[in-house]
């Protein structure tokens, strides 16, 4: 019977459908903001240094993340194609996080340290001089431009105002480490450093 109210009235219907989904989502969303395992950084995981938080940045220029994802997933074929499956607490330091969905190419989550620096030297100057059938784009600017005006330590007091605990000194160093370093160095600094402690373990 009162189902018939709800059914023949539809204003109250959106109304009670309103309460019903805005039930899930604070359900679902709001306690992740206080579970540990999502707010806690794994042992180990080290802030960006200036060079990678450039790296990272010049990654997301060029959009790397729209062919590559940085997650995986915890199915057997990932994890033995990938290493360890992703967790939070790796991620408590990425603003924005680059998680991604698209996998034109492989997942980079813990690319750091698969291959040499030669390798991917070779590799982002052309890839197919490396892996022949390869359709990724060529880079080779980022051996050319270099960072010249760096605001790397703007950049830190920013993360440090959303939670990423840089010191005063280490913000205060940032442009030094980085100025006249090539783009190339940068990129690198930062995928040599993708995933490696979590990859240690195993
Ligand atoms: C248009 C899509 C596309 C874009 C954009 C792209 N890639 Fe790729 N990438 C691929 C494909 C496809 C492969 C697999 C073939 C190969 O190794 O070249 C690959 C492979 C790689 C690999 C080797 C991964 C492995 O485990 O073998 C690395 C590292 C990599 N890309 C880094 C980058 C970086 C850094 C950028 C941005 C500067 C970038 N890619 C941009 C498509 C892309």
């Amino acid at each position: 019977m009162n189902h018939e109210i709800v059914e023949k009235n539809i204003g109250l219907m959106v109304i009670l459908v309103v309460v019903a989904i805005s039930f899930g989502t604070l359900v679902q969303i709001p306690p992740l903001f206080f579970d540990k395992a999502t707010t806690t950084p794994i042992k180990g995981l080290k802030l960006y240094t200036a060079l990678q938080l450039e790296g990272r940045d010049i990654y997301i220029r060029e959009g790397c993340h729209v062919c590559h994802s940085q997650m995986i997933r915890p199915f057997r074929a990932e994890t033995e194609r990938y290493g360890h499956y992703s967790v939070a607490g790796e991620s408590v330091y990425e603003h924005p996080f680059l998680w991604g969905s698209k996998r034109t190419g492989p997942d980079l989550a813990r690319v750091g340290g698969r291959y040499s620096d030669d390798w991917h030297r070779a590799h982002m100057y052309n890839p197919r001089d490396v892996v022949p059938e390869s359709n990724m784009p060529a880079f080779p600017w980022l051996f050319e431009d270099t960072i010249d005006n760096p605001i790397t330590d703007k950049k830190m007091a920013a993360l440090r105002m959303v939670g990423v605990p840089y010191t005063d000194e280490e913000i205060a160093a940032a442009n030094a480490q980085v100025k006249g370093r090539t783009e190339i160095d940068a990129l690198l600094a930062y995928l040599q450093n993708l995933g490696i402690v979590l990859k240690s373990k195993r």
